[in-house]
């Protein structure tokens, strides 16, 4: 099971946006996927069909502690979508509670992951949506996985925000004693601007190989199928939007022989 958190403290660089169609492009590639909202704005939840308030079981109460009487195993909350193979872990506003609540309470990093590895869920995947912020809830979903996909958008400030990325994944290491593997996809690109030019070489300097030969290019088509409550490879599927998932899906894919191989290794 790969456990990959899609994050970046800065707002609307398409964190959402990836999980939702890289999750419906896996499982279009029959892998079966689970994409936990770990967003208080619940907006995989929306952009899944889902009206947010309408749901009394979700990822808040899989995060409280398991002797209060909130407390849900992850399995219990988790609800299939109209995509095959696509399942969730919905949020609502109520999320944004979890900041305060979890702040005083032992092992308070570790409630998702905990979560997870209790759960005798069978996943070939899981993505965890983060929030824009690098709170409890970026905190827990970066503990919980072990590959992150940080969702660039080229603009000015965009390496800025990432330093301060790379430092709170520092201070996971030193601390937590948790290195999870980062890869970086490049979103809402207008390739044509010499702005995209400079952050894509900046992006190579910093990452290497690790940054995906897949860029997801500014496409309108993304954004109406969020709003229409559905992934744009059932919305639009000839657009570029959802081809570019496809390719990303097949790209990540590919990291599975690379891992499997690595395993292998390790073990002789
Ligand atoms: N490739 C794209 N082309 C055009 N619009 C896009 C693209 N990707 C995302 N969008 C739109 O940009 C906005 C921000 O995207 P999204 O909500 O996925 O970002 P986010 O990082 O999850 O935001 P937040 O930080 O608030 O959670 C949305 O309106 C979305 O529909
Ligand atoms: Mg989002």
């Amino acid at each position: 099971m790969r456990i990959i958190a899609v994050a970046n403290q800065k707002g609307g660089v398409a964190k959402t946006t990836t999980c939702i169609n890289l999750g419906a492009s896996l499982a279009y590639h029959a892998r079966r996927v689970l994409i936990i909202d770990m967003d208080p704005q619940a907006h995989s939840t929306l952009g899944l069909g889902f009206e947010p308030n309408e749901l009394d079981r979700t990822v808040l109460n899989v995060l409280e502690p398991p002797r209060s009487p909130y407390h849900l195993e992850l399995k219990e909350v988790i609800i299939p979508t109209r995509t095959p193979n696509l399942y969730l872990a919905p949020a609502n506003i109520d999320l944004a509670g979890a900041e305060y609540r979890l702040i005083d309470k032992l092992g308070r990093e570790d409630f998702l992951n905990s979560s997870i590895q209790r759960s005798n869920i069978s996943f070939d995947y899981i993505l965890i949506d983060c929030p824009p912020s690098l709170g409890i809830l970026t905190v827990n979903a970066l503990k919980a996985c072990r590959e992150v996909i940080v969702t660039i958008q080229p603009h000015y400030f965009a390496m800025k925000g990432i330093e301060e990325f790379m430092e709170t994944m520092d201070l996971m290491r030193e601390n937590l004693r948790h290195d999870p593997e980062i890869y970086v996809l490049i979103t809402i690109a207008d390739v044509r601007t010499n702005l995209y030019r400079e952050v894509v070489e900046e992006v190579k300097k910093y990452f290497g190989g690790h940054l995906f030969e897949t860029v997801i290019h500014r496409n309108i088509a993304l954004a109406e199928a969020t709003s229409h409550g559905v992934p744009v490879i059932e919305y639009e599927p000839s657009s570029s939007g959802a081809q570019s998932y496809l390719n990303l899906a097949k790209e990540v894919i590919k990291l599975e022989e690379k891992k499997s191989g690595e395993r292998l290794l390790r073990r002789n």
